[in-house]
């Protein structure tokens, strides 16, 4: 049954790359919830996701980073919430830079322990999408069809840093310790786009992706039902790891569907320094 919720997903996709082909990079009147600034294709995006999912039947609700609350479907009776950011890393637009689309797929709450999938779509030189259930499996569509490329599994130890948040907000131990990265080798690699900075350390093999609880932003920037919670998910079926610095994020509780989490994803030599730093 969830296999429906990919196709739409699938078909989404192509749909929402043709938005971004076609739609001005226009800034709107509005913010979104969590007090970004909207742009008309993040509008777009949200309308065309929330329309197609909420009309599956096996869709009980959905709820979207660019909206305050659930919005449920008709069928009261379906196992599925899909919690989805429309368009991740909209800002970098502007730039031409790779963009993402992110999704989780709950049954019956929007709880960390009953994400059963993940999937996120990258719009980037070419159109593609990572699917895990039991598996982190890549897809690129070809102009015609999706390709499914394999599953995709970490190394347990990576050479790329991508650290995110504002250097001057970060904390000592967090500085030194991205600091003893690059000394060791470490190559930066951020773009400022969630979905491209870890994907590539996914394509890559291993890596860090960090972002921070910082001085300006205590609870970290990144949002754990349409973020953070989904890639948790596919870099543990990766073979990775994905924790705050003290606890595992896929067992963090939700006071609020908006809420944030300092977050850091990688292989296995990278989160054991995380932890050795934060514990
Ligand atoms: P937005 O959707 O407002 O462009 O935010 C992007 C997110 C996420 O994709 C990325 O990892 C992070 O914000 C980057 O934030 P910093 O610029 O603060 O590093």
């Amino acid at each position: 049954m969830i296999s429906v919720i990919f196709d739409t997903l699938k078909e989404s996709a192509l749909r929402i790359d043709s938005l971004l082909k076609s739609t001005s990079a226009q800034y709107l009147q509005s913010t979104n919830t969590s007090g970004d600034m909207q742009l008309e294709v993040d509008v777009l995006a949200d309308k065309l996701l929330q329309e197609s999912l909420l009309m599956l039947p096996c869709v009980k609700g959905i709820c979207s980073e660019e909206q305050a609350d659930i919005v449920y479907s008709s069928h009261t009776q379906a196992p599925y919430m899909i919690a989805y950011d429309p368009l991740d890393g909209s800002s970098l637009i502007d730039s031409n830079l790779s963009i993402g689309s992110i999704f989780g797929i709950y049954n019956h709450s929007l709880e960390a322990k009953n994400l059963i999938a993940s999937a996120y779509i990258i719009y980037g030189p070419k159109l593609e999408m990572l699917i895990a259930q039991e598996q982190p499996l890549h897809y690129r569509y070809n102009g015609q069809t999706w390709h499914n490329l394999g599953a995709l599994q970490l190394k347990t130890k990576g050479k790329i840093n991508a650290p995110g948040g504002t250097q001057k907000h970060w904390e000592g131990k967090h500085k030194a310790m991205i600091e003893s990265l690059f000394a060791q080798g470490y190559r930066l690699r951020y773009s400022g786009g969630m979905v491209p900075d870890l994907h590539q350390i996914l394509i890559k093999g291993g890596g860090l992706f960090s972002y921070p609880a910082t001085s300006d932003a205590p609870t970290g920037k990144l949002r754990k039902l349409f973020e953070v919670f989904p890639f948790a998910f596919i870099y543990e079926k990766a073979g990775g790891y994905a924790t705050n610095g003290t606890q595992r994020l896929l067992e963090l509780e939700v006071a609020h569907l908006h809420d944030s989490t300092p977050c850091f994803f990688g292989s296995e030599y990278e989160i054991k320094l995380v932890k050795e730093v934060y514990e």
